[in-house]
């Protein structure tokens, strides 16, 4: 049984669909011990009545900035003091473009501003309107501040559509909620992983890559958030979605991905390298599409940068974390690496079973041990991937 026992938790509803939700939402929270207030937006009060959340909460029910009744009963900014937990559920395009931009035009966005309790949403939404670029560049804006973005989940629309934007169900809110109060053991650590692959283009329409998936930097940054660090995840080209409260940064090529990691290096304290990225590129990139007029062509290559080497040699380094997918002698080959590249640790696989499947044998390498990592699929190998770094930051 999930526990939210004495936790204050302020539930701001927005305009959406999905605020019916909320009344078995305000009921789980209490079963699980916390106190819940409710705050409205007047576009939520459309969708469900105050009436019902002040019974289910047994609570006065927020609603204006200047009711002088209800903040004769408790203030706003007291109403601020108080939570422990601002969850905004639903938390529309609207409202999270408002918080965004600290605007303090209603009782929930003046809460959000004037709180400085954890602050989670859970965006609601159309699909479109959801992958829209003003929706990610505010999401990236509010993971930057710390907040705790829930979902949204994927599925069919009240609209007709299907994609992502569907409000979590109240049961995973619950569930995240209550993990916000666990400390994780990596609480406070901030984690930047590269994972995918990336292209180097050869003219407008063909470029060089690789196999990789990205499905172990990402699920290495999903059990890094859960664990309880701030992750950025600087991602080549991939098909998969990002995780929760994860902030992404998208590149293509490695030129960008050196950029972007050095970039998100300040205050970094663990650096994991998992991005497959080219060694080389074409020394030119032709401006228009290369003909094919003769029997034979040659591509003349130049060596990318190689990024974790660079990172390894900061002055202020990170933890620095590699991988190394070898075709044979996986584990010599990786120690050799490990040195080379001056790594803290290095998770050495067999490339041939790992670019693209969901499972992964790995040897995770020191410079002093050699430790065989359980097999199975890559968010159990990741969890014991992290609890390795976690106790080697914690030897430091
Ligand atoms: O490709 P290689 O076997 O050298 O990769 C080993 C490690 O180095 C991986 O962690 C990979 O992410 C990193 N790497 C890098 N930049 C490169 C090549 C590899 O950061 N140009």
């Amino acid at each position: 049984m999930l526990s939210l026992t004495n936790k204050r938790i302020l539930l701001g509803i927005t305009g959406g669909i999905a605020a019916y939700k909320c009344a078995e939402l305000t009921r789980l929270l209490i079963k699980a011990g916390a106190e819940v207030r409710v705050g409205m937006t007047r576009a939520a009060t459309e969708f469900i009545t105050p009436l019902t959340m002040q019974a289910l909460s047994g609570q006065r029910v927020h609603l204006d900035l200047l009711d002088s009744d209800a903040e004769a009963a408790m203030g706003h900014i007291e109403l601020a003091r108080w939570a422990d937990l601002v969850l905004i559920a639903p938390a529309t395009a609207d409202f999270i473009a408002r918080i965004t931009l600290g605007q303090a035009d209603d009782i929930l966005s003046t809460m959000v501003l004037a709180t400085s309790a954890k602050i989670a949403i859970a965006p609601a939404m159309n699909q479109a309107m959801w992958a829209d670029d003003s929706t990610m560049t505010n999401l990236n804006v509010l993971i930057d501040r710390g907040y705790n973005i829930f979902g949204p989940a994927e599925g069919e629309q009240a609209c007709g559509d299907v994609g992502p934007g569907r409000m979590m169900e109240p049961a995973q809110l619950l569930e995240l909620s209550a993990s916000l109060f666990e400390t994780g053991e990596l609480a406070g650590k901030n984690f930047v992983i590269t994972g995918g692959p990336t292209q180097e283009a050869i003219d407008p329409v063909r470029f060089i890559s690789n196999h990789s998936s990205g499905k172990m930097a990402y699920a290495l940054a999903a059990e890094a958030v859960a664990a309880g660090a701030k992750v950025t995840l600087i991602s080549g080209p991939v098909n998969l979605p990002t995780p929760e409260s994860v902030k992404r940064i998208d590149v293509i090529t490695a030129a960008q991905m050196l950029v972007a990691t050095h970039e998100a290096m300040k205050g970094c304290d663990v650096f994991i390298g998992v991005a497959a990225v080219a060694d080389y590129r074409p020394v030119e990139v032709a401006t228009q599409k290369i003909k094919k007029s003769e029997e034979q062509m040659q591509l003349t290559l130049v060596k990318n940068p190689d990024i974790i080497s660079e990172i390894a040699q900061l002055e202020e380094k990170p933890f620095v974390v590699g991988f190394a997918a070898e075709t044979n002698d996986i584990v010599s080959n990786g120690k050799d690496k490990l040195k080379r590249k001056g790594l803290d640790m290095l998770f050495a696989n067999n490339a041939t079973e790992t670019f693209n499947s969901d499972s992964i044998v790995v040897t995770a390498l020191t410079e002093t041990s050699e430790t065989e990592l359980k097999p199975g699929n890559k968010n159990v190998v990741a969890r014991n991937m992290l609890q390795l770094i976690a106790a080697a930051l914690n030897e430091r």
